[in-house]
């Protein structure tokens, strides 16, 4: 349906001045530059005479009101969720998205195949200021909640490696999945919707371009800031000041990390070397693989301390997590550089191992300097400049506080009916199907609640 809200744009923005015909309500309007504003003449049918209006008043009269039982922003994994949900519980229910399609997130996450969940999940595996807020969700939301609705559509799935659940196929078929149970559930979506305001009195009301949306619940699951140019907005947080509830500082997690100038010099052109790792801050370690990148640090033990990592704090890295790469120097009849090249061969990519000894090959083979070559090599210690920020971050940690919302429902206790599920919420997953496990189940704890 065209609105002559955007016939106007569309005069104005071409021409200046233009007569145009339209079926409805009005039969005909021109457009004209004047003293700066922008006046419009129009002609209403039911009014039968002519009239000078602005555009934005144009607007106004012809703003189209919905009202609806629940508004969700955001058709994220989160919101989709929640939108069942509540749709099963007879609310009528519409999400208003402002990409041209659902779940983008979702469809370019799992490298296209979607980590949707992790069979191990526990509350230890989120970060959040209040480390309890997660578990009631958690609990009445479990993958095997997930899983069955992933059965129910005939989706082949996987595990890939410490319960991680991938798709065989593609991404895709959790959006499909979504988008059925919408329909199902009799959810309205509304696509290519650009919220501009969202005001409360006795309900909600949404204002869209030209469309009006009022309900007594409000559900945001806008996510969080990481991969702007896939629409992430910073809508949700917004909408969380605008209702006085507190924010926790956010900031890019599951992120790569940017050596210092330095370290760019001496490692950079390492990219793509991988090696299995232990990598520690003072209140975290994780062991899996790291990967030299042109920039910096990335890979599953990266990713995961990323999100513990604080400005100007160290890393310390195992480079041979559990394995004695010196005892064998040590009690080798010749001590040289060939007997260490070879000794950390048998632990490190070759390229990294060459590398690692042209930087730190011993004064002398004493058993001092073996020593220290042995604790090198068990702490390295880094210092990254920094992380490579939203661009590249697969999650936001930090956002709403927990504190000013009902674990048990995510309803604001201090404005009713207004409710945050989602990455917006300070709860941040590690790498592995725990964002989405966190996502699918602070949906439904709302969803059922609406
Ligand atoms: P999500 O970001 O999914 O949805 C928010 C929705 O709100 C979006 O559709 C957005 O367009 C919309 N929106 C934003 N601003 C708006 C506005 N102003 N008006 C209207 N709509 C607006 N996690 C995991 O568990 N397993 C995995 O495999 C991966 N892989 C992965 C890869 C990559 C590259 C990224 C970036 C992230 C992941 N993640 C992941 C993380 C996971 O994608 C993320 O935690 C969830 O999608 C969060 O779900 P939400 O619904 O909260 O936000």
């Amino acid at each position: 349906m065209r609105f002559p809200s955007d016939t106007v744009k569309e005069i104005f923005l071409k021409n200046g001045a233009a007569p145009y015909c339209f079926d409805s309500p009005w039969a005909l309007m021109i457009g004209a530059k004047f003293l700066g504003l922008l006046p419009l003449l129009v002609y209403p049918e039911e009014q039968n005479q002519w009239q000078l209006v602005t555009e934005r008043s144009v607007e106004k009269l012809v703003c189209t009101t919905r009202k609806f039982g629940a508004l969700i922003l955001g058709a994220g994994a989160a919101g989709l969720l929640c939108a069942t949900e509540a749709g099963k519980r007879g609310r009528r229910v519409a999400v208003l998205e402002l990409a041209d399609r659902i779940g983008k997130k979702i469809l370019i996450s799992g490298g296209g195949r979607c980590n949707f969940t992790n069979l191990h999940c526990r509350p230890e595996n989120f970060l959040s200021a209040n480390e309890h807020f997660a578990k009631s969700a958690l609990a009445r939301y479990t993958p095997s909640d997930f899983i069955a609705l992933v059965e129910k559509h005939h989706i082949p799935y996987h595990e890939k490696t410490l319960g991680q659940l991938f798709c065989d196929r593609s991404a895709q078929d959790i959006t499909n999945m979504l988008e059925a149970e919408c329909r199902e559930a009799s959810v309205e979506l509304f696509l290519s919707t650009k919220i501009q305001e969202v005001q409360h009195s006795t309900e909600f009301v949404v204002r869209a371009g030209s469309n009006e949306f009022r309900a007594p619940v409000l559900v945001v699951a806008t996510g969080g800031l990481s991969i702007p140019k896939i629409g992430a907005t910073s809508l949700g947080y917004d909408l969380a000041r605008q209702f006085g509830l507190k924010i926790v500082k956010t900031r890019p997690a599951l992120v790569p990390l940017v050596f210092s100038k330095k370290e760019q010099r001496l490692y950079g052109d390492l990219a793509g070397v991988s090696a299995a790792v232990s990598v520690s801050t003072d209140r975290q370690s994780f062991q899996e693989k790291m990967l030299f990148t042109h920039r910096g640090l990335s890979g599953p033990a990266i990713l995961q301390i990323s999100s513990y990592w604080e400005k100007a704090q160290p890393l310390r890295i195992d480079l041979a997590p559990h394995r004695d790469v010196i005892s064998s120097l040590r009690e080798a009849k010749t001590r040289n550089l060939a007997a260490a090249r070879a000794a950390f061969l048998g632990v490190l990519p070759k390229r990294f191992a060459e590398r690692w000894l042209e930087l730190y090959a011993p004064h002398s083979w004493a058993n001092q300097d073996l020593e220290k070559l042995d604790r090198q090599l068990h702490e390295w210690t880094v210092v990254p400049a920094d992380t490579e920020g939203y661009e590249k971050a697969e999650v936001t940690a930090g956002g709403v506080d927990t504190d000013e919302l009902s674990s048990k429902t995510m309803e604001s206790r201090k404005a009713r009916g207004l409710f945050f599920i989602g990455e917006v919420v300070d709860v941040t997953g590690h790498l592995g199907g725990f964002n989405f496990q966190w996502a699918w189940a602070s949906g439904a704890a709302a969803g059922r609640a609406l």
